[in-house]
Order: structure tokens, then C-alpha cells, then sequence
């Protein structure tokens, strides 16, 4: 049996269909795509899940209408204020990871306080992926080189990215059906496995999380090499998955 993924990605996909399906509106399916949230949180620390990346909102989602827009970021900061005195005593260390100049006044304060507020936690490392694309994040690593004046080179580059602080993914989950990476981790997630799931993201609990991680632990990551280089280990893919 493989190990435990030490980062899980999740492209959060689906609240909108969780909304229209109960004749609610778009922005009730994000609210409770924040409680679902809570609890994903919750379970990676139960389970001793080291770093959480999450998908919230993309470059692209400027493009919805603008009620659902700014809805969005209302809900950032109500999310905000509700949940991070809870993300504090859960030892969780808060980073949004995105472009946010295009973000109001209030919602980069908020960002930057809730960071700060929870800078000396340990116990597991959340990245909120909010105004983010993998496009825009390989771009700013190359412009920040560039303005520095350094060689280009892969490990230069990664330092650079906005996700440099963490190790890649080793599982990247998507929620709601759709079979695309939707310019979510595009760098990162070379070598991520990937799992996709048909539950909307408001419906995606524990035991949703525990079947995404057998999955993972079941798979044999050969990063290149043949099955066996890795020593033998090509049974696992066979492994039945609980
Ligand atoms: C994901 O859910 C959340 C965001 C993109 C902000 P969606 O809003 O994309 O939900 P669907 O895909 O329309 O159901
Ligand atoms: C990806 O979902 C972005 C987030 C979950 C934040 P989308 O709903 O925006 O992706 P597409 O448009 O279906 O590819
Ligand atoms: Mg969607």
C-alpha cells in the first residue's frame, strides 16, 4: 500500500448545478460549497493530510454574469470572517494564491489578514486558489525572472511560482463530473494523480475523500521509470480498492 498523499488538490466544480437542481440560486450552491469546504478541511486534518489546495475562482470566472460575481466575493469575505477564528484553533495556515490586484480594497485586506492571523500554524498548510489560472502563475514566474534579470530554467521557475511554498500535488480531485484541469495547476500538476468525481462539490463529503485517497494509494506513480525500476512494486495497481 502506497502512502498517504501528502498534498491534495481540489477543483471545486459544481455548485451551480447543486443550486439549479433545488430551484435555489447559483450563490446558494457556493454558500454551501463553503460548508463543504469546512468539512473537507476538517477530515484532510483528521487524516493527517499535510497540504489542502483548493480551486475557489479562476481568471476566468470574471466572465459569469456580474451578480454571481460579486456574490462570490461577498461570500469570500463573509467566508472569511466566519471561518478563520475556527481555521486558527484547527492549526490551519491560511494562503491565497492568485492575482489580486483586480480585487477590491476590502477583499485584499481581508486576504491579507486572515494570512497574517494564521502565519504560525502547522498542522496543515490551505491554499485558497482565488483569481488563479496555471497560465497566469507560469507567466508572472517568468515576468518576476525576467525583471530580475535571472536564467530561466525549470528549478528557477518553480521558485518563482505562487505555489512555491509546497511540495506538487500528489492528488488532484475534481468534483462535478467535468473530465478538463480547467488552467488550474498547470505546472504543478505534471505528475499529480488525477481522480474524478461524479458528486457536485457540495455533496462531496468524507467518505467521498476516503474513496479519492484509496484510489490514489492503489495507483503505482512510475514518474518515467518502469514498473520494475520501482523494486517489484507493480502489484498495486492491481490492489483492490475498499
Ligand atoms: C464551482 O462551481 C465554483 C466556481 C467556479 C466559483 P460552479 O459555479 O462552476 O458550478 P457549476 O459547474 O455551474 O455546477
Ligand atoms: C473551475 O470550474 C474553476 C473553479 C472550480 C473555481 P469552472 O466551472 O469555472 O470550469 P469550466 O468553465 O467548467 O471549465
Ligand atoms: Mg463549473
Amino acid at each position: 500500500m502506497s502512502q498517504l498523499p501528502h498534498h491534495v488538490a481540489i477543483v471545486m466544480d459544481g455548485n451551480g448545478r447543486w443550486a439549479t437542481k433545488r430551484f435555489l440560486p447559483r450563490i446558494a450552491g457556493h454558500k454551501q460549497g463553503v460548508d463543504s469546504l469546512s468539512r473537507c478541511v476538517k477530515a484532510c486534518l483528521e487524516r493527517g493530510i499535510a497540504v489542502l489546495t483548493v480551486f475557489a475562482f479562476s481568471s476566468e470566472n470574471w466572465n459569469r454574469p456580474s451578480e454571481e460575481v460579486s456574490g462570490l466575493m461577498d461570500l469570500l469575505v463573509f467566508a472569511l470572517a466566519r471561518e478563520v477564528p475556527t481555521l486558527n484553533a484547527q492549526g490551519v495556515q491560511l494562503h491565497f494564491v492568485g492575482d489580486r490586484q483586480r480585487l477590491s480594497g476590502k477583499v485584499q485586506d481581508g486576504l491579507a489578514q486572515a494570512e497574517l492571523g494564521t502565519s504560525n500554524n502547522q498542522r496543515l498548510i490551505f491554499n485558497v486558489c482565488f483569481n488563479y489560472g496555471g497560465r497566469w502563475d507560469i507567466a508572472q514566474a517568468a515576468q518576476k525572472l525576467a525583471s530580475r534579470g535571472e536564467v530561466i530554467t525549470e528549478q528557477s521557475l518553480d521558485r518563482a511560482m505562487a505555489l512555491a511554498h509546497v511540495p506538487d500535488p500528489d492528488l488532484l480531485i475534481r468534483t462535478g463530473g467535468e473530465l478538463r484541469i480547467s488552467n488550474f495547476l498547470l505546472w504543478q500538476a505534471a505528475y499529480s494523480e488525477l481522480h474524478f468525481s461524479d458528486k457536485l462539490w457540495p455533496e462531496f463529503d468524507e467518505a467521498a475523500l476516503d474513496e479519492a485517497i484509496a484510489v490514489f494509494r492503489a495507483r503505482e506513480r512510475r514518474f518515467g521509470q518502469t514498473s520494475a525500476q520501482l523494486g517489484g512494486q507493480n502489484h498495486r495497481h492491481k490492489e483492490k480498492v475498499a
